[in-house]
């Protein structure tokens, strides 16, 4: 397995991802994240095929601190590999000088998701009710941060 910095080419395999995106959407994405400082998308690759995602938003100003973790998915296939670990380690030891606290959330109900977090040490510090509307449908989140320094 490689992992990355997401590149053009990797349009195709986020609408795999995300088919929700649609390809131009991926691609605009994919070019914001190569111009633009403030994010960085990390991949990750088996056989030549894109197979998992996260993208860390860098904050700016008086929150240029903190690091915001989100769109974490790994292709069901590859599930259960310690793909998705590893890439948040990877996105975690790489965090640019001067970032001192990671936040991520994740739906109430997502257990393979909280119990990632919570072994790699990010700490519950809230709970959003209803942060998540489909319809008549709600959702809560939970909040997890993570202090490196
Ligand atoms: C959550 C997700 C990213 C985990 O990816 P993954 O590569 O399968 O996870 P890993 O193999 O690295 O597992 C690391 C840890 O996660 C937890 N985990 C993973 N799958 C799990 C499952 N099915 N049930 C319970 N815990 C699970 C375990 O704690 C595991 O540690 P272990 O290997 O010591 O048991 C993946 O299931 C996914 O893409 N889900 C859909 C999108 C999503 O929910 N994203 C995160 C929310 S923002």
């Amino acid at each position: 397995m490689i992992l990355r910095d997401i590149e053009a080419r990797d349009a195709s395999a986020l609408v795999e991802l995300y088919p929700h995106w649609g390809n131009q959407l991926a691609r605009r994405r994919i070019e914001r994240t190569m111009l633009f400082r403030g994010e960085r998308r990390i991949v990750a690759e088996i056989s030549g095929k894109t197979i998992a995602h996260v993208k860390i938003d860098y904050g700016s100003g008086v929150h240029s601190h903190i690091a915001r973790i989100y769109s974490l998915i790994v292709a069901k296939e590859h599930r259960g590999k310690g793909i998705a670990r590893a890439l948040l380690e990877k996105a975690i030891n790489e965090m640019p000088a001067g970032i001192e606290i990671v936040t991520l959330e994740t739906q109430a109900d997502n257990a393979p998701a909280r119990s990632l977090f919570e072994k790699l040490g990010f700490e519950e510090y809230g709970f959003l009710e209803n942060a998540w509307k489909k319809g008549n449908e709600y959702k809560d989140n939970v909040l997890y941060k993570k202090v490196l320094r």
